[in-house]
C-alpha cells in the first residue's frame, strides 16, 4: 500500500543530486547476470565484461548492451558492428576479471576457447548461452553507448548454474 501522507515532490522543486557514489552503491544491490561481450571484424578482436545487458523485444529478437565509450573495446566494437553476448557460469570468474579491464585483448581471448559465429563474432565455447548479434543502432547516454543488438543465432549449452554479480562479488545461481 502507498502511504497517503507522502506527497509527491513538485517537478519544479530542485532536488539534491544523486552522486555517482550514491548511484553505484544502489546498483551494488541490483543482482545481475555476468556476460562477456566479444567482437571481431575489420577492427580486430575486442571484448569486455558486462552486466548491463537486457532483452528489448523478441520481435525482432533484440538485446541491448551498455558500453563505456572510454573502454579499450569501444572503438573496435563500434567499427565491427557485430558482437556475441555470452552468459557466464561459475568457473568463469577469471575470464570475467580479464575481460573486466586493464588486460591486453590477446591475453583476454587466450584465457578461453572460442568458436566463430555467423556474424564473425567469437562465441565463448562453454557459455551458458551465446547470442550472435548485429549491432543495428547505437544511442549515446552520458559516458556510455547503448548497443541495440539484433540476434541472428542462439547457441545454448547444458549447464546447471549461472554466474551473477551481487554486492561487488560473484555468486552462483543454481537451476
Ligand atoms: C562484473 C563486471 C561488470 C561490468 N559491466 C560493464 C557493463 O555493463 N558495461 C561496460 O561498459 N563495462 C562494464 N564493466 C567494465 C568493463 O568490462 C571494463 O571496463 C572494460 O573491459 C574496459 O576496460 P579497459 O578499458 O581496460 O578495456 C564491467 C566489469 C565487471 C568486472
Amino acid at each position: 500500500m502507498i502511504a497517503t501522507e507522502a506527497k509527491p515532490i513538485e517537478p519544479s522543486v530542485a532536488l539534491p543530486p544523486v552522486t555517482r557514489e550514491i548511484y553505484r552503491e544502489g546498483m551494488a544491490s541490483l543482482a545481475a547476470a555476468v556476460n562477456v561481450i566479444a567482437s571481431d571484424g575489420a577492427a580486430g578482436p575486442a571484448g569486455f565484461t558486462a552486466t548491463a545487458v537486457t532483452s528489448v523485444t523478441d520481435d525482432p529478437p533484440t538485446l541491448l548492451v551498455c558500453l563505456n565509450r572510454q573502454s579499450s573495446a569501444a572503438p573496435a566494437v563500434l567499427t565491427n558492428k557485430v558482437v556475441s553476448v555470452n552468459a557466464l557460469a561459475p568457473g568463469h570468474e577469471t575470464v570475467s576479471s580479464l575481460f573486466g579491464g586493464k588486460t591486453p585483448m590477446a591475453e583476454r581471448f587466450a584465457a578461453a576457447s572460442w568458436t566463430r559465429g555467423m556474424t564473425g563474432a567469437p562465441l565463448l565455447q562453454d557459455a551458458l548461452v551465446s547470442f550472435d548479434c548485429r549491432v543495428t543502432e547505437t544511442v549515446e547516454v552520458g559516458t556510455h553507448v547503448i548497443l541495440m543488438c539484433e540476434v541472428v543465432d542462439v547457441r545454448a549449452n547444458q549447464r546447471d548454474a549461472a554466474l551473477v554479480y551481487f554486492r561487488r562479488g560473484y555468486q552462483a545461481v543454481r537451476g
